[in-house]
């Protein structure tokens, strides 16, 4: 295929693959938004096939089929909860890709004398230090989340000074690549140094943390595939790179703001170890009374309300709910009730992860609310129906300085007219702190499973 033709192939494919991230931006047309990445991907993958140079195609063919089989399979198979761990194993198998490049290319290119342009050397190094620390990284962070590693925090003496370190041995060995060191031990070295970085760098991190971290080592992995990019000549690769490059980096800092949270507290700050001043440094109001209500005392409410809010939160997703949850919504509906469903951007454990729930159990998108516009119809909500959330409607994150989660922005579900929580216990929630909400004179407590209690409170709104 001739080089003008390529390039325009290409372009076009980047083009679905900017298209496909305007789409995935909003919940009514993500699906779209993935089909049309998925169309500009098999053109890229069709191009890159018809380009001179490839000797033989079996082995491509191969591990097409056994990567795309076990895609196919994994992607069918996952529960929605263990989403982000399966997100964190395909980003990894990315990087360690950009980064096995790299080996490869320095291994033809570094015996020929001069055959390592200063470009192509620094390209390499790049991919290989970046899409070493992506692997290893996401590695762990699939096994913190898959519970094959601890989740919380593991901290060790002087782990920064190790990390840092570590860190500049590894920048020193790519240095020395970058300006012609052609020695393969120095690869070697580079490779191990940074995939014991990415362990070393994520393991300090609380496990309930790695969508974030996990979206950065998403960013990681579009740079090293970028970098990559520039060692192969490859257009398409350099910009698609950089496209997830920039969208994993704008997604981590959008966590981030939800959360109140800087970046380096993320990642620097252990949050989520066991601190007996955690729990002390909620809101201290433990002499509250916790009101446990019945199936029946919450179906009159949500019965006989004008207005009643949903606030899904982890909870729902680990009960796998959202359908209940949509059924009971339509019965009320029928019943002249307006209900709406309010979406905090960090409910669940990953972003997105209220919207994708609920639009499997199509739920009309114009009823979803962020939480800006949640927050501006709580005042005159009859019933907000708490659904497995906690740290997202906490209080404290408003009124008390000594939280952890202080400044974070929350769903005010204080403001309604009445709460009602569906959760199995007292247990606190990801943040691992209390919740002075449950404890609110306006709050009542419907102790059980979410689904359960979602379907024995449709039973008996339909009884009323
Ligand atoms: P959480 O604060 O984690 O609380 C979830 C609650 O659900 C728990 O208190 C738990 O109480 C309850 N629950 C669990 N299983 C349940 C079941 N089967 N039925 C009923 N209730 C159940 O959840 P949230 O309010 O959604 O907040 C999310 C948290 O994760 C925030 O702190 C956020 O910062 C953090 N986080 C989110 C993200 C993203 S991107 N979403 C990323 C990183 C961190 P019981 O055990 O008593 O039932």
């Amino acid at each position: 295929m001739s080089r003008e033709a390529t390039n325009l192939l290409y372009l076009i494919t980047i083009v679905t693959f900017i298209l496909a991230l305007r789409f995935l931006s909003n919940p009514a047309t993500a699906r779209r938004g993935n089909q049309i990445g998925a169309i500009g991907m098999l053109v890229a993958i069709f191009v890159t096939f018809l380009q001179n140079g490839i000797n033989s195609y079996w082995e491509i063919i191969l591990g097409m089929v056994i990567g795309g089989a076990f895609g196919a399979f994994a992607a069918r198979r996952v529960h929605m909860t263990a989403m982000p761990q399966m997100v964190a194993l395909f980003n990894g198998v990315g990087g360690g890709a950009a980064a096995l490049i790299s080996f490869a290319e320095f291994h033809l290119l570094a015996p020929d004398p001069g055959g390592l342009q200063a470009d192509i050397s620094t390209s390499i190094m790049l991919s290989a230090i970046i899409g070493s620390i992506s692997f290893s990284g996401s590695m762990v962070a699939f096994a913190k989340l898959q519970e094959l590693v601890r989740g919380r925090p593991i901290v060790f003496p002087l782990q920064k000074t190790v990390n840092a370190l570590l860190f500049g041995s590894v920048l020193a060995a790519g240095i020395a690549i970058a300006v012609g060191a052609e020695r393969q031990w120095l690869m070697w070295a580079l490779l191990a140094g940074a995939s014991l970085f990415g362990i070393l760098f994520v393991l300090p991190i609380g496990g309930a943390d790695m969508p974030v971290v996990i979206s950065l080592l998403n960013a990681f992995t579009g740079l090293a595939a970028a970098a990559t990019g520039f060692e192969l000549e490859n257009n398409v690769l350099i910009v698609s790179g950089m496209l997830v490059g920039a969208s994993g980096t704008l997604l981590t800092v959008m966590m981030g703001k939800a959360m109140n949270r800087s970046i380096a507290n993320v990642l620097f700050g252990a949050f989520g170890q066991i601190a007996p001043s955690a729990a002390a440094a909620g809101s201290g109001t433990t002499d509250g009374q916790v009101r446990s209500a019945t199936v029946d005392d919450v179906a009159v409410m949500l019965g006989y309300a004008h207005k009643v809010v949903f606030v899904p939160g982890y909870g729902m997703a680990v009960a796998q709910a959202q359908h209940d949850v949509r059924a009971l919504a339509d019965l009320l509906e029928s019943r002249g009730v307006e209900v709406s469903y309010a979406i905090h951007p960090v409910a669940g454990r990953m972003p997105g992860h209220m919207n994708v729930l609920l639009a499997e159990a199509n739920v009309p998108y114009p009823q979803l609310k962020e939480m800006e516009d949640a927050n501006a119809e709580f005042p005159r909500t009859d019933v907000a129906l708490v659904i497995g959330a906690n740290d997202v409607v906490n209080p404290d994150a408003r009124n008390n300085a000594g939280s952890p989660i202080y400044g974070m922005p929350i769903l005010n579900v204080d403001s309604a007219q009445a709460v009602v929580v569906l959760k199995r216990s007292m247990s606190p929630g990801f943040a691992g702190i209390e919740n002075p909400l449950f404890l609110n004179p306006k709050t009542v407590m419907l102790f059980g499973d979410a689904k359960d209690s979602i379907v024995k409170l449709a039973a008996a709104v339909k009884g009323l």
